[in-house]
């Protein structure tokens, strides 16, 4: 049996990563974080699994990362831990270049502390975020890079570190180079989830209006559960190398918020340009009428604010599969732009319709306590 070690397991990619490990036999460790609320939504159905392992480490601590490698001796490593949010970036810059770019040091390191360099395959989770100033398009693994975040910038050195060691110790080390993928695990504040949360909620009556930065952001979006099959398959390839893994469809941010909001009933027009630009309700399904009395044709439900502008945006990402159809078999059309937005927003929906179902259970129980009907 092999064993893999997973940083950033409570994380989306670490969460599905983990599911298909499990599947394919392996014995998964992941590496946690201690946090004041025990948190760990993604990986709760995992828990308990006899295969499935916990482990108290951080990227910022080389000791914690040393004695798990040690402890648990892994064939594979898949370096999904960082600080992932490109905005937070630019809020929190030392501590994005201390977990995304030093910590994959540490992690190379460990290895080689352990004396495992000649047997342990590792994983760097990279991004196309490299790109950031597009030089071309689309872009492919000779495409130049051209950081334009903290993030990235950190995700650089983390490239290069990765290929450094590649050479200098003949360890088996690679980056996935992996454009934006997403799903119904997504973290709440990237632009994808956002969408679908508020176009769940405002069909629903639980929100009056989302509130986006750059709408024109063009990006190559994926299926995050496709995606991990790729962190695999670069593993288990002859040689080490590195694999842009893409869609190679692009889509703009306006276009992901209209089809979102038309599979949850809303059919919405954009008007204006940049601050001013809005989403105007154009039609609604007949069966949404029905749910929610409230929404009428001509009401504005998404505003531009410039509050979710970045100091330096990236603005064209477009990848470019060819080489991982090639040389690892994948398939990169497996769910379409379509596919993924449908399959986000009709989890959102259940999701909001559970919270409203359960919020309703709540006062209707804080109202007979009041009244004395249930004691
Ligand atoms: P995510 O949902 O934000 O998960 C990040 C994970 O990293 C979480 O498990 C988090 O733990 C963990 N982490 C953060 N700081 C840590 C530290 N100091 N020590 C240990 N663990 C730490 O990210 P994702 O979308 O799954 O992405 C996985 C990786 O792929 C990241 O490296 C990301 O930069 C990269 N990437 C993602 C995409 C994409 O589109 N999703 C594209 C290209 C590359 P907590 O739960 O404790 O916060
Ligand atoms: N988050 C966010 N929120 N982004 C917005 C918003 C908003 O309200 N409005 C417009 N955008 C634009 C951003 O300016 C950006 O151009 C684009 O939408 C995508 O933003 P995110 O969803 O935050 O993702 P990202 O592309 O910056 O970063 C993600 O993908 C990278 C791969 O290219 C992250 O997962 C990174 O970790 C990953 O490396």
């Amino acid at each position: 049996m092999k064993t893999a070690l997973i940083t950033g397991v409570t994380g989306q990619d670490g969460s599905y990563l983990s599911e298909f490990l499990l599947d394919k036999g392996y014995d998964v460790h992941g590496i946690i974080r201690r946090s004041s609320v025990d948190f760990r939504e993604r990986i709760a159905h995992l828990e308990g699994k006899p295969h499935f392992h916990l482990h108290y480490a951080d990227l910022g601590d080389s000791m914690s990362i040393v004695k798990v490698v040690d402890k648990v001796k892994p064939d594979e490593i898949y370096n999904l831990a960082a600080q992932s949010h490109v905005q937070v970036s630019f809020d929190s810059p030392e501590f994005t270049a201390d977990v995304d770019a030093t910590g994959v040091l540490r992690v190379l390191e460990a290895v080689r502390a352990c004396h495992l360099e000649k047997t342990c395959r590792i994983y760097q989770a990279s991004t196309s975020e490299l790109y950031g100033k597009v030089e071309e398009v689309p872009q492919n693994e000779n495409t130049p890079f051209h950081p334009y975040s903290p993030y990235a910038v950190a995700k650089l050195y983390g490239y290069w570190i990765v290929k450094e060691y590649r050479e200098a110790y003949d360890m088996f080390c690679c980056s996935g180079i992996l454009f934006n993928h997403e799903s119904e695990r997504r973290g709440e504040t990237f632009v994808t989830r956002k969408i679908t949360l508020a176009a769940a909620r405002i069909a629903q009556g639980q929100q009056d209006c989302l509130y986006l930065g750059n709408l024109d952001s063009l990006r190559d979006w994926g299926y995050a559960k496709d995606y991990v099959e790729c962190m695999w398959l670069i593993l288990q390839n002859d040689q080490p190398e590195d694999f842009v893994i893409a869609t190679g469809v692009q889509h703009s941010v306006r276009e992901f918020a209209y089809y979102a909001f038309k599979h949850a009933g809303i059919e919405l027009e954009f008007q204006g340009e940049g601050l001013n630009e809005v989403g105007i309700i154009k039609s609604i399904a007949p069966q949404l009428s029905t749910v929610n009395s409230q929404l009428s044709t001509g009401d504005i439900v998404v505003r531009v604010s410039p509050d979710f502008y970045r100091p330096t945006d990236v603005v064209n990402l477009w990848g470019d599969p060819t080489k991982a159809k090639a040389k690892l078999g994948w398939n990169p059309a497996k769910t379409s732009f379509e596919e993924l937005v449908k399959i986000m927003v009709e989890h959102d929906i259940a999701k909001i319709a559970a919270e409203g179902a359960a919020a309703k259970v709540r006062t209707n129980l804080a109202e007979y306590l009041e009244k004395g009907i249930v004691k």
